[in-house]
């Protein structure tokens, strides 16, 4: 291994091992609601984040982007990211609805394919109200030979606002949202020379639709769309030839305006604009010492008498010695007393050995024969073993 790639992995395994990761400034992004949202994830910007410069003279090391709002793990369902292949830029593309408004951080991790190198940088994405609301008028195109990434770039959606202004005969026409059509069910390409995915972008516009779209989407060029020919044409299709568009897939759509939903209804006590607050009269002050003296001194006095019927109890009414013999009867009292002398003398007699052995612990020996037995047989049943042997 030569040096310097030596020490790229020496840097690799330090950064892996430190956990430090390369970040870019955060980004911010204001965006409205009911109209398409693109930002494009440069492969240039990441690229300098790297840590090692590419040396060749082609800069294009492969970077893939992997994009999701923070401290989760995907993206939220308005937005979607799209990235054809390691040597093309990302895309993160959608539509927010009313409901998104609001902030929402998303994380874009940078991988370098070559280096395994990660940048990472925050979008921090600010959700507002359209102010003109959603535009009534809305008509959405299937446009066949473009893929969603060629379809997402400024320009190419500029070029298309203008085609859609030829058809339409309007000028304030906004792009509302665009979706491959694989996202709503169309097939992947087979791998031909031409063929792509198909994408569906919907148009909006607050004037009605041209007498050429409604000719489009009328129920006689319905029935043509499902005998297999064209629908009827009644003017120019100023989207050629760039984008070829599956006139039996046009949708148009009349949002009726969203009936505005009642504010706070305001009850009494709201102040008038500009009124003072008047605080209303203060209250009187109460005398607390009698509830204090209650829960303080009740409990106490109710712990200090138990606790003198407890001392009563243990000190007074205590049955001693004296009572328990007389109620014993006279012969377990003896009895018990010879046990404690006899524990005595064993006692006395192990603190001091000079007194004789017990017998019972002398080896047992015949008088007449001077023969002796170990009292503690170590084999056999003790309690059988004559005390003296039988004469044989
Ligand atoms: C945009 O298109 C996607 C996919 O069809 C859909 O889920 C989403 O609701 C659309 N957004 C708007 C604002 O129409
Ligand atoms: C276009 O519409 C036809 C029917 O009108 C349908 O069969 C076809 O699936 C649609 N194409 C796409 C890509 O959705």
């Amino acid at each position: 291994m030569e040096a310097p790639e030596l020490l790229r992995v020496w840097v690799l395994a330090a950064l892996v091992l430190g956990g430090t990761r390369a970040a870019l400034p955060d980004h911010h992004v204001s965006l409205e609601t009911g109209a398409v949202f693109v930002h494009e994830l440069e492969r240039e910007l990441f690229q300098e984040a790297f840590l090692d410069e590419a040396e060749d003279d082609d800069d294009a090391a492969p970077i893939t982007f992997h994009a999701h709002l923070l401290d989760h793990p995907d993206l939220p369902r308005w937005l979607r990211f799209a990235q054809r292949g390691a040597h093309q830029p990302g895309f993160l593309y959608g539509s927010p609805t009313a409901a998104e408004v609001g902030t929402h951080i998303i994380e874009v991790l940078a991988y370098n394919r070559l280096t395994y190198e990660t940048v990472a940088q925050r979008l921090v994405l600010a959700v507002v109200p359209a102010p003109g609301g959603e535009p009534p008028f809305q008509s959405e195109f299937l446009v066949g030979n473009r893929n969603v990434e060629e379809l997402l770039p400024a320009p190419a959606r500029e070029l298309f606002g203008q085609a859609a202004a030829g058809v339409w005969e309007q000028s304030d026409l906004s792009i509302i949202n665009v979706t491959s059509a694989l996202d709503r069910g169309g097939r992947v390409p087979l791998p031909i020379e031409g063929r792509k995915e198909g994408v569906y972008v919907k148009v909006g516009s607050h004037n009605a639709f041209s007498p050429c779209l409604a000719a489009a989407a009328s129920p006689q060029s319905r029935f043509l769309c499902h005998l297999g020919q064209q629908p009827l044409a009644s003017c120019y299709d100023t989207f050629a030839p760039h984008f070829a568009i599956r006139w039996c897939n046009l949708t148009l759509l009349e949002v009726l305006p969203t009936p505005t939903t009642p504010g706070p209804v305001w009850g009494p006590g709201v102040l008038e604009d500009g009124g003072d607050f008047q605080p209303p009269t203060e209250s009187p002050a109460q005398d607390l010492l009698p509830g204090f003296l209650l829960t303080l001194l009740v409990p106490l006095a109710v712990a200090a008498l138990l606790c003198l019927l407890l001392g009563h109890l243990m000190c007074c009414r205590r049955e001693g010695v004296q009572k328990r013999d007389l109620e014993t009867s006279d012969i377990q009292l003896v009895h018990h007393s010879t046990i404690h002398g006899d524990t005595e003398e064993l006692r006395s007699m192990a603190s001091s050995r000079d007194v004789p052995r017990p017998l019972s612990t002398l080896p047992m020996f015949n008088v007449r024969t001077g023969q002796r037995i170990n009292p503690m047989p170590g084999r056999g049943d003790g309690a059988r073993a004559p005390l003296i042997p039988q004469q044989r």
